[in-house]
């Protein structure tokens, strides 16, 4: 671009107090306004960082280097800036944000870096764990809206690790798929499966976030869960996970995941669940009545949060389509 056609004041002699101001000025050409409005709001943050902490050049080579170090280790299967953002505590920060729940709704919770696109689909009565160490358990579930009425057909994809805390991608042999599975819910809203009891392990720490964890004298362990994530048109996409009562790490997941309406009481199926079922009646049973919100209902809770927030903050901005952008675009 020629020099003389950019309209900008001219920008030298720039100083600790005014660089921000005129970093975002220049990236204030963009056009799109909700980009122009994220990046105005980072050089804000990432620049009140350095002049908060008095940040030193070795500090923040420390930084560059332990950012390289996670984009240098992060494979298809092994995602280290996902365990970042989750041991910061920003993946559940921003799950919170974007899919907020009205009361009486299912609660999300962190996805993690182990879903994958290759589950096959179950029938109802099959298992998705072969592991023959894992304690056996039956999954009942059923699927509502906010009105109480049952979802059908809604594709409902569960994953959990092995009796040792791995996930089969954790395998470099492996032959394919396991402890992970694909449902659709029936026409009562109804989805049952086998599976094995969840256990706590510790999320990847032989990278930088391990190193990182060390540091803050953290453990990297992660309470006993199994994960689900609900699709169905015209519903907010919900990734969530159920928590097992009492395990050791309820109350300090390393990724800040357990909320108290995801954490369950296994109980045994007893004399009608074994029956209708075909298990035993001490055979380990976890029961959940998930509940979904609509596309609809999250946009408006969506866009009135966002209100409540930046008023508090005091920011004039606009809301559209639920997020703030700034008013004089
Ligand atoms: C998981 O639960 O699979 C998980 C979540 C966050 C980081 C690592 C693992
Ligand atoms: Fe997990």
């Amino acid at each position: 671009m020629d020099p003389s056609q950019v309209k900008l004041p001219p920008m030298k002699n720039l100083t600790v107090d005014n660089i921000t101001e005129n970093t975002i000025r220049i990236n204030s050409l963009c056009q799109d306004p909700r980009t122009k409005y994220v990046l105005e709001r980072l050089v804000t943050h990432l620049h009140d960082f350095a002049r908060e902490t008095r940040l030193s050049t070795a500090e923040w080579m420390t930084g560059i280097k332990f950012l390289t170090e996670v984009g240098q280790i992060t494979t298809d299967v092994r995602q280290e800036f996902i365990l970042l953002s989750d041991v910061l505590g920003l993946s559940i920060l921003v799950d919170s944000i974007d899919h907020p729940k009205p009361p009486g709704s299912t609660e999300g919770t962190v996805l993690g870096p182990f879903h994958t696109h290759e589950a096959e689909e179950l029938a109802y009565g099959g298992s998705m764990s072969h592991d023959p160490k894992g304690e056996p358990l039956l999954v009942v579930c059923t699927l509502r809206d906010m009105q109480g009425n049952p979802i059908e057909g809604v594709k409902i994809d569960i994953w959990e690790t092995d009796s040792s805390g791995h996930y089969d991608v954790q395998y470099a042999g492996r032959d394919g798929p396991d402890g992970r599975c694909v449902l659709r819910s029936d026409n009562s809203g109804v989805f049952w499966f086998n599976a094995i009891t969840p256990v706590p392990y510790p999320i990847p720490h032989d990278g930088p976030v391990g190193q990182l964890l060390k540091k803050l004298h953290r453990h990297p362990y992660r309470p006993s869960h199994m994960h689900f994530m609900f699709e169905k048109e015209g519903f907010d996409h919900l990734i969530t996970a159920l928590y097992l009562r009492n395990d050791p790490y309820e109350t300090s997941d390393a990724v800040f995941g357990v909320k108290d309406s995801l954490v369950v009481d296994l109980g045994k199926a007893g004399p009608e669940y074994a029956k209708k079922y075909n298990v035993s009646e001490d055979h380990a049973l976890l029961k959940y009545d998930f509940v979904l919100v609509s596309d609809e209902e999250t946009s408006e809770l969506r866009a009135r949060n966002s209100k409540i927030a930046l008023d508090k903050l005091g920011r004039k901005v606009k809301i559209v389509n639920g997020l703030p952008v700034p008013e004089l675009d």
